[in-house]
């Protein structure tokens, strides 16, 4: 007892001196719109914590606050008619707060959170959670001094649209960790989970109408090692390697979503991507070859480095054969049962049209819809697929390559080839999801690619690339953004926890992105920000890199000399390196200006923050500092 009051009496002087560690006023992310707060005085949560509902759905939302204080503070909660910590559902609309704004009050005597919807309160809970103590985040009992400082928050989203994707095509994730995905991003204001459900390597979604999508579909080969180098399967040899959800595991997870406000758009990759599906039933290709297989992660395209490629193993549906739209009429039909979010995702991205241009039945069809090339065949696709989601009430959403040929008349546009895509969309009319690989593709390193893990690298997405995005384009009239995404495919991603260390903190940065207000984004504000939820991440055992600490390596041939600059993405720290083959210490060479390289040397470079090594040491041999510099 006495130990608990000197632990809460220190903490509390903590909270009112600036330099204790992490005692900063603001370290809410995402940043919200306006925030008036006094350090020097706080409400101080006490056992039971008396959380009020003013109707049913508040009291909902009370029974979830009351949850997430229980573990670590160990108190009990109450739900009754009036609290200590109200949460009201406004019975006049505020129209400043929208569909999901919220006002957030604390004084010493107490909480109150109001908004027009449950949706509203959900984020002002959010926040009240990111004002406790960084221990909030503790599943066991901690000793905190458990104040929230007093507060006068109004807040509300930048962009209705606010998405993280997660494919389970590359690496299946158990229904357990796909909740505990969703339940992270449920802390940043997400609120769309982009399911990435089916691809070459995986179908993971049952369809009772199709079976074999499952039992064939849903598995593959087993191998470990390099995924895209992997061996294809042999002869006869069985696919072990199974995942998927039943109906039953779906209707969980989007009930699970939905207590957290997020919803839960479905993704069904087609005509292309769909080698999963092919291997179930091969007769909706173009080659029908019964030897179609799901793909373990062997190499079957080629990339030719113009954004042109060809396909090994056929992958494409057949868009000339009437039993592809009846398939997708039903697989569309059960996934449109499934998921009560009004978009489903169609993909459309990377069909290779190599079989339909020596598939006479696709001739044929192109002279009788007078097509005059394959990719206005994929739009007359798209179109029959836009047609069967408006029968089944849904709205229709695709990747860019859906503009080839000429846009269905409904379809929304996801740019991921980079803005133009989405710019070409909003100016034809058409609503608009950013995500551009350049900016929002997490499963690209974050750091240097010699210290990242193993992840696709046609790119670096370092946290800037994601902290500096812009959704809304010049020249493009804002109301077709809907909003952004990050997106993660997970070719390398073989498991939750790394599925973490790729989202962190870029997730963070995208977070403030897509829900502040654009004037208040700041890169140097946001650092300090993003280490408090560092340590919040450590109590609560959730995984993110530190690549931001890295130095960023740039070499050049200058006058044939190789010469190096260096920088970080992070201010204020210090750089120190070799060019001996030592390990770099904050006792070697400090970095003061681009400095030239000998042939035959062994570049070793490390960041520190003051006295404390902070970054990862990295190495490159001159010979790859040449091959860099020469890209
Ligand atoms: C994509 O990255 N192929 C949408």
């Amino acid at each position: 007892m006495k130990t608990t009051f000197f632990i809460n009496s220190l903490l509390a002087i903590c909270l009112v001196i600036t330099s204790c560690s992490n005692a900063q006023t603001n370290t809410l992310i995402p940043q919200p719109v306006s925030i008036q707060i006094n350090k020097n005085k706080s409400y101080r949560l006490s056992n039971p914590i008396i959380i009020s509902g003013n109707t049913n759905e508040a009291k909902k939302e009370a029974e979830y606050l009351g949850n997430k204080l229980r573990p670590a503070t160990g108190f009990s909660y109450q739900v009754v008619t009036h609290g200590d910590i109200e949460l009201n559902i406004n019975d006049k609309k505020d129209a400043t707060l929208g569909d999901e704004g919220y006002t957030l009050n604390v004084t010493k005597d107490g909480v109150t959170i109001n908004a027009n919807t449950s949706a509203g309160l959900f984020y002002g809970i959010q926040t009240l959670l990111q004002l406790l103590p960084k221990e909030i985040e503790s599943t066991t009992t901690k000793y905190a001094n458990w104040v929230i400082p007093e507060a006068t928050i109004t807040d509300y989203p930048r962009f209705a649209w606010r998405g993280l994707m997660l494919d389970v095509s590359r690496h299946f994730m158990s229904k357990e960790d796909v909740k505990t995905y969703i339940d992270l991003m449920s802390r940043y204001k997400y609120n769309i989970f982009h399911w990435h459900l089916t691809d070459d390597h995986g179908w993971r979604i049952e369809i009772k109408s199709y079976p074999k999508l499952t039992t064939v579909g849903a598995c593959r080969v087993p191998r470990t090692g390099k995924f895209g180098e992997l061996e294809p399967p042999k002869d006869g040899e069985q696919a072990t390697d199974c995942g998927y959800y039943t109906q039953e595991d779906i209707k969980e997870v989007v009930a699970y979503a939905a207590e957290r406000h997020i919803q839960i758009m479905p993704e069904i990759d087609v005509p292309g991507h769909s080698a999963a599906a092919i291997a179930a039933y091969p007769e909706l290709s173009c080659t029908k070859d019964p030897k179609s297989y799901v793909s373990p992660g062997n190499k079957f395209s080629k990339w030719e480095g113009n954004g042109n490629f060809s396909m090994i193993i056929d992958n494409s549906l057949n868009p000339s054969d009437e039993n592809t739209y009846k398939f997708l009429d039903a697989v569309y039909g059960e996934v449109a049962a499934l998921f009560p979010y009004p978009y489903i995702h169609m993909g459309g991205d990377e069909c290779y049209h190599g079989y339909w241009h020596k598939d006479a039945g696709c001739q044929q069809l192109m002279q009788k819809e007078g097509l005059k090339d394959e990719k206005e065949l994929q739009s007359y696709f798209v179109k029959r697929v836009e047609k069967i989601l408006t029968s089944k009430g849904k709205k229709l959403i695709g990747w860019d390559e859906i503009l080839m040929g000429g846009l269905a008349p409904q379809a929304a546009v996801m740019s991921w080839t980079g803005m133009q895509g989405g710019i070409e969309a909003a100016k034809q009319g058409h609503n608009v999801v950013m995500t551009p690989n350049q900016n929002v593709y997490i499963d690209l390193p974050q750091g240097d690619i010699s210290v990242e893990p193993d992840a696709l690298t046609y790119g670096t997405v370092r946290l800037t690339n994601a902290y500096n995005f812009e959704p809304i384009p010049e020249g493009v009239d804002a109301k077709y953004i809907l909003g952004g995404q990050a997106n993660l495919w997970t070719e390398k991603v073989p498991n939750l926890r790394h599925a973490e260390y790729m989202t962190y903190p870029r997730a963070w940065a995208l977070s403030e992105v897509y829900w502040s207000p654009k004037e208040k984004r700041n890169w140097d504000n946001f650092i300090p920000r993003m280490e408090y939820h560092m340590e919040r991440a450590d109590i609560a055992e959730v995984n993110y890199a530190r690549s931001a600490y890295d130095a960023i390596i740039k070499p050049s041939i200058e006058n044939g000399k190789l010469k190096v600059e260096i920088t970080t993405e992070i201010k204020g720290l210090d750089i120190y390196y070799t060019l001996d083959g030592n390990d770099a210490t904050s006792k070697s060479k400090k970095y003061t200006q681009p400095f030239i390289v000998n042939d035959n040397t062994v570049f070793k470079v490390i960041t520190y923050r003051g006295k404390n090594v902070i970054g990862k040491m990295i190495t490159l041999p001159a010979a790859e500092l040449q091959k860099r510099a020469k890209r």
